[in-house]
């Protein structure tokens, strides 16, 4: 009988679907270091390196770029509300669940919010993105880079220029690629970009890295206002509307991580210790030995998968190397064969939403959990459940097409 006094004891599951993945243990042992008070000089120390490592994930110079205290979605909505004055226009191309949330919170942003959309499983042409951005000259682009509901990344590269060319200000959500595929916020001219911590950066959700440029961060400060309590003396307020959210004010987390340490929230300091160091494990991988990581685990997979006779979703030219989109088998129980894998090997893959649900499963390669021994446990018990429920795949043909894959043959 369960008893609520219990010690915490949850299994050790391997949690291959979408996010949230297993969490590296330097990770975890960064975030059981002593609290320290916000202001103390050894941790706003850690904030300044914090800002300096993600600057590298990023690729960027940019001097704002800091972590926002929430899941992934508390960075894209800081950033949106910030940007966006309300009336302002703001173009979404949607290619899955993620551009629907980009809109909705647009929306809430009282933003006047133009969609276009594409099929689930495939991502826009560079030409259809130029156009939608000549016709409906909008103030700003958001965009997903990686949506993990359909597993398909968007090339962003180029658009960035695009949008200088035409005054426009782009913001992209690279919550599912940071870590696992390139994001260069510079090179690639993106204004403001957000992510989070439980995909490709191998950590726990609840902490989301950010960054903007400085044509953002000259909009938010003509939108700066300060709160009454902590107004320095001679302060004068922007003249611009103010930002609709307190918690989400960018004018206002610039100044409490910038030299001013202006107070604003309590930060949450056990989330900035397990940010720094996945930031730091993931640079002392290296980016592309990163990446490569992440490509190889795919490439295994995907031959693992098609070795056992079954198909893979979407347009593989725009797969992400650490989601993968596989067919359920017509006459297959997809809850049936998810809760065998779950009960007998530990193993988590992920269902689908909206027109995807019942029609795929998603099994992330990401972070931590982006390594061989995973990749050949979860076919083998993928290949076990299958036959239960059954769909007969060649016994073993998974696995060895993935090794295969894995030895370069
Ligand atoms: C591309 C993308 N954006 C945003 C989110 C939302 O993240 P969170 O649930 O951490 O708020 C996710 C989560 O899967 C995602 O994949």
């Amino acid at each position: 009988m369960p008893n609520i006094f219990d010690e915490l004891n949850p299994p050790h599951r391997i949690l291959m679907g979408p996010g949230p993945v297993g969490i590296d243990p330097r990770v975890l042992r960064a975030m059981s270091m002593p609290m320290l008070g916000q202001f103390d000089p050894v941790f706003t120390t850690y904030m300044n390196e914090t800002m300096e490592l993600y600057r590298q994930v990023f690729q960027t110079k940019n001097k704002w770029t800091f972590l926002v205290d929430g899941s992934a979605r508390a960075g894209a909505e800081m950033l949106l509300v910030s940007l966006i004055s309300p009336g302002d226009k703001v173009l979404v191309p949607v290619f899955g669940r993620f551009g629907h949330l980009l809109a909705e919170i647009a929306r809430r942003c009282r933003a006047e919010v133009v969609e276009i959309s594409r099929e689930w499983g495939t991502v826009f042409t560079a030409a259809e993105l130029t156009a939608a951005i000549e016709q409906h000259k909008p103030k700003i682009l958001a965009i997903v880079h990686g949506d993990t509901s359909t597993t398909m990344a968007q090339p962003l590269d180029g658009i960035g220029e695009v949008c200088r060319k035409h005054g426009v200000l782009v913001y992209a959500d690279a919550t599912a690629t940071l870590g696992g595929m390139n994001v260069d916020v510079d090179g690639w001219k993106l204004d403001a970009v957000s992510a989070g911590l439980q995909k490709c950066m191998s950590g726990p959700p609840g902490s989301a890295p950010v960054t903007v440029n400085e044509r953002v961060a000259e909009l938010v400060k003509r939108r700066k206002h300060v709160e009454a309590g902590i107004k320095p003396a001679g302060f004068v307020e922007g003249d611009g509307p103010i930002i609709q959210s307190n918690y989400f004010d960018l004018a206002m987390l610039m100044d409490y991580w910038g030299d001013s340490r202006l107070n604003h929230h309590t930060e949450a300091a056990t989330m900035l210790y397990g940010a720094r160091e996945a930031a730091r494990v993931v640079l002392m991988e290296g980016l592309e030995p990163c990446f490569a990581r992440h490509r190889q685990a795919s490439a295994a997979l995907t031959a693992g998968l098609t070795a056992m006779g079954l198909k893979l979703f979407g347009d593989q030219a725009h797969k992400m190397p650490n989601v993968t989109g596989v067919v359920i088998p017509q006459g297959v129980d997809p809850d049936g064969v998810r809760r065998m894998m779950l009960d007998n090997f530990s193993i988590e893959i992920g269902t689908s939403f909206g027109p995807l649900h019942g029609k795929i499963w998603r099994i992330g390669t990401m972070g931590y959990v982006c390594r061989k021994e995973n990749v050949l446990a979860c076919l083998d018990a993928l290949e076990v459940c299958l036959r239960k429920f059954g769909f007969n795949a060649p016994a073993g043909a998974g696995v060895a097409a993935a090794q295969a894959a894995y030895a370069g043959k």
